[in-house]
């Protein structure tokens, strides 16, 4: 049985972010919303229980392994059920988590992009400097939509697609985007061909996006805000959610409207601190229910 674990729900800066005051952020730590904390966006993929792909490496990885205790099966004096490390993008949120997986016992096996691989050896070097602790085994994600498997992960198959959104701000080429920046991926249970489709930063959606989303049994994709002035409204600061490359819920062409039509699961998850949707009493969040879209939580399991 394919297994998801998420293991933190949040955007980047996580669920209360630690400097903002904001309405959401304040209210959860004032309790007057009934909203709970949330860490940086990540999950954990098995077939067994046992060995785990772990999908993007959140900061709040220490956290989020020493609450989810089935991510260390304790089989030798130095273990650990992360069995390889997939990478969806190259952002701050979903890579600094490596740095913490430095004590692994071998070389850690990572799957990512091409463009991806270029950011962490340039802008954050990080792949450069756990060649100094673990080192990590590269191997290349090609952006050709095939499907491919990942050694020591049973019965399960992957399948990248070349999604819109951005390459982080540190990026050398943030103003330049290519091909393979962000991808999503569709993870397959080749034994009874139940299928999720991980994207938690989508800033639009293609013909071909819209064709794999409307064919899997389960999406997780792309929370972060409200409405694409969100940051603004909320005061925080000046971008859109567009220019970070997300697509916001609300609206015309918003994600809501694009799930309107799909009759599987829907999850969102990658929920950024300033959404109203964090309030299970908002209204927005009433709509989502109406619309039979979830918002995951950290420690939320989905079986399929
Ligand atoms: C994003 O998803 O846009 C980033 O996580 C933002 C960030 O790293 O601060
Ligand atoms: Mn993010
Ligand atoms: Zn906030």
């Amino acid at each position: 049985m394919l297994k998801i674990l998420v293991l933190g729900s949040a955007a980047g800066g996580g669920y209360p972010q630690w400097n903002c005051n904001c309405e959401t952020c304040r209210g959860r730590r004032d309790n007057s919303i009934n909203s709970i904390d949330r860490t940086q966006s990540s999950i954990a993929v098995s077939s067994d229980n046992i060995n785990w792909l772990l999908i993007n490496a959140s900061p709040d990885i220490g956290q989020q392994l020493r609450d989810r205790k089935e991510l260390q099966p304790g089989r030798s004096l130095r273990d650990t059920g992360i069995t390889a490390v997939m990478l969806m993008d190259s952002q701050i949120d979903h890579t600094t988590g490596l740095l913490s997986l430095r004590e692994h016992n071998t070389r850690l096996p990572l799957y990512c992009t091409q463009m991806v691989h270029n950011d962490l050896t340039s802008g954050f070097p990080v792949l450069n400097m756990l060649e100094h602790y673990c080192g990590v085994d590269w191997h290349k994600i090609d952006i050709d939509e095939q499907w491919f498997a990942i050694p020591g992960i049973e019965n399960i198959e992957f399948r990248p697609l070349v999604i819109d959104s951005k390459a982080p701000p540190y990026s050398p080429h943030r103003t330049d985007p290519h091909p393979g920046d962000n991808i999503a991926i569709t993870i397959r249970d080749t034994q009874t061909g139940k299928t999720v489709f991980y994207s938690p930063g989508l800033g639009g959606l293609q013909d071909r996006t819209r064709q794999i989303m409307a064919d899997v049994d389960c999406l997780m994709v792309d929370g972060t805000t409200w409405t694409n002035d969100e940051m603004q409204t909320r005061g925080v600061g000046n971008k859109l959610a567009s220019e970070m490359g997300h697509l916001q819920q609300s609206g015309d062409g918003g994600m809501i409207e694009e799930l309107s039509n799909l009759d599987c699961r829907k999850i969102l998850i990658h929920i950024n601190n300033t959404n109203p949707i964090l309030d299970p009493d908002s209204v927005e969040r009433t709509t989502l229910k109406d619309h039979g879209i979830e918002v995951a939580e950290d420690g939320m399991q989905i079986e399929l």
